[in-house]
């Protein structure tokens, strides 16, 4: 069973204040979900598997830790989760990248799908899906069923703020995805919008209202 976990540490919590107001401009919006994403990332990688491996240093031999088996990826939900990919790329450099376009209809709030492309071995890699709002869920749930039919086992989900609409979806479609959330919100309102929110997350990090 997938965990559902609320971030606690103080500076996820301060930066998510800001990126709530109405006068944060595009540009620290930007550089802030950026941040938020590299705190969580630190905070979502805790119980990733180590293995001890023998090195060199230059004084002698002796022993380290490196991570163990499967190689990671991040995958975004475009648009906003690009927002997101920086900070992980700079916790985790080595880390693959792969791209999942989808909107949601603003009429049934269902998703569109229009775009996917992911690395070739994605399905031996453990996958973190990032996108700053989970709403109703619709578009973490199919981004995660896109995933699952090509094959990846190991995915995580990680946004900056979620309802609890979202989460009851997600836990519902998929209860073997561990959710990292940086704040949860009260509800959605009539137009599938979080309250209290942060308004439209793709519009604010690219400046596009
Ligand atoms: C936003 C957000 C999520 C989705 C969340 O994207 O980035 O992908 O809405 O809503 P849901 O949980 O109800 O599916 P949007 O559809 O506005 O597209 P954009 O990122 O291209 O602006
Ligand atoms: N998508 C957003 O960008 N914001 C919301 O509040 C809900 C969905």
């Amino acid at each position: 069973m997938g965990k559902v976990i609320v971030m606690k540490h103080p500076l996820i919590q301060h930066k998510i204040g800001w990126i709530r107001r109405t006068t944060t401009g595009s540009r620290d919006f930007r550089g802030i979900v950026s941040e938020i994403a590299m705190l969580m990332c630190y905070e979502a990688t805790r119980e990733l598997e180590l293995e001890e491996i023998e090195i060199e240093t230059p004084i002698c031999k002796t022993k380290a830790k490196e991570l163990k088996g499967k190689k990671l990826a991040v995958v975004p939900i475009l648009r906003a989760g690009l927002g997101m990919v920086e900070g992980m790329l700079t916790m985790i450099p080595a880390a693959k990248v792969g791209h999942i376009g989808l909107y949601r209809d603003p009429e049934t709030l269902e998703p569109v799908e229009y775009y996917c492309k992911l690395p070739e071995d994605c399905a031996e890699r453990e996958v973190f899906v990032v996108d700053p709002m989970l709403a109703t869920g619709g578009s973490a749930v199919a981004a995660i069923r896109m995933l699952k039919d090509k094959g990846v086992k190991n995915i995580h989900f990680m946004c900056v703020i979620a309802a609890p609409e979202g989460v009851k979806a997600m836990e519902e479609a998929h209860p073997d995805v561990d959710i990292y959330i940086g704040g949860l919100d009260e509800r959605l309102n009539d137009h599938g919008y979080i309250v209290p929110g942060l308004g439209d997350a793709g519009d604010r990090i690219f400046g596009t209202q």
